[in-house]
């Protein structure tokens, strides 16, 4: 398999084609999804929730953000890889977000994603493009403005604002991105937009007519149970494989049955 490119993306685009993403934030799993054939592994933010226990995305930052994009771009040989850039980290000012996003294309991402849309995120879209930094946008729900938009909530759910979302996703797609997420938006309303853009749209809880599909790793691995997204589908159940794994650890050394022979020097 080659490497996947934006031109790839583009490409699926055109021919009608669905790809995936999953997100990953260590070196085994991201090994595993690129050789699984996954098409983009995201460094999503929901790491801070999923991986490090904090309460919503907006509390993880840059330092933690490269420390796991480097651990994942090792494990990567074919797929597209792509950080989430954090609450904040390209918010202040273009500068700071062309150094911040440029840190993680130093630490072998292939390009970021940013959350949201005002003429201040165009310019920033414009201005990491031109530095040579792929872009995929992310419109509908967007976790890092969860205090502004007042909670986790369906966006686009009328025509008027199915209308607003496809007018955003327009600008971001002139201003350069090459594929945009549509998180928590109705199917209809999201198949209404994907029809309209050039550039594809991968769904996170949008429905089947987007062009590609995102969904949090351990999610569907069946790890991280605090709680479940209506739309993620658990393949496994890696919670309770864990569990069984450590209780007959525990049994094996309290009892002595571990270790054995064989496992001695
Ligand atoms: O942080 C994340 O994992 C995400 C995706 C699920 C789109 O933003």
């Amino acid at each position: 398999m080659a490497k996947v490119t934006v031109r790839t993306i583009q490409k699926y685009k055109e021919s009608n084609e669905k790809f995936s993403v999953l997100t990953a934030y260590d070196y085994s799993t991201a090994k595993y999804l690129d050789e699984a054939g996954i098409d983009i592994i995201l460094i999503g933010d929901s790491l801070a929730m999923v991986a490090l226990g904090y309460e919503t995305t907006n509390s993880v930052g840059v330092d933690e953000m490269s420390i796991f994009t480097r651990a994942v771009a090792k494990g990567v040989k074919n797929a597209m890889v792509i950080t989430d850039m954090p609450f904040l980290s390209y918010h202040t000012d273009i500068p700071t977000a062309v150094k911040n996003c440029g840190n993680m294309i130093k630490l072998g991402a292939n390009g970021v994603k940013i959350e949201g849309y005002s003429d201040y995120i165009l310019d920033v879209i414009k201005r990491l493009v031109d530095s040579g930094i792929p872009v995929m946008g992310h419109l509908g729900f967007t976790p890092q403005f969860l205090n502004t938009l007042g909670g986790y909530r369906i966006q686009g759910k009328t025509q008027e604002a199915a209308e607003e979302i496809l007018k955003q996703a327009k600008q971001l797609e002139k201003a350069g991105v090459f594929s945009i997420v549509l998180e928590m938006v109705p199917q209809d309303s999201a198949k209404y937009i994907t029809e309209n853009l050039k550039v594809p749209t991968i769904s996170c809880g949008a429905g089947k007519y987007c062009n590609a599909q995102v969904l949090v790793s351990d999610d569907i691995f069946g790890k991280f149970s605090d709680f479940k997204p209506k739309f993620a589908r658990k393949y496994a159940d890696m919670k309770n494989l864990i569990l069984d794994c450590a209780k007959q650890f525990n049994e094996d050394v309290k009892s002595g049955k571990f270790p054995s022979d064989e496992e001695i020097f």
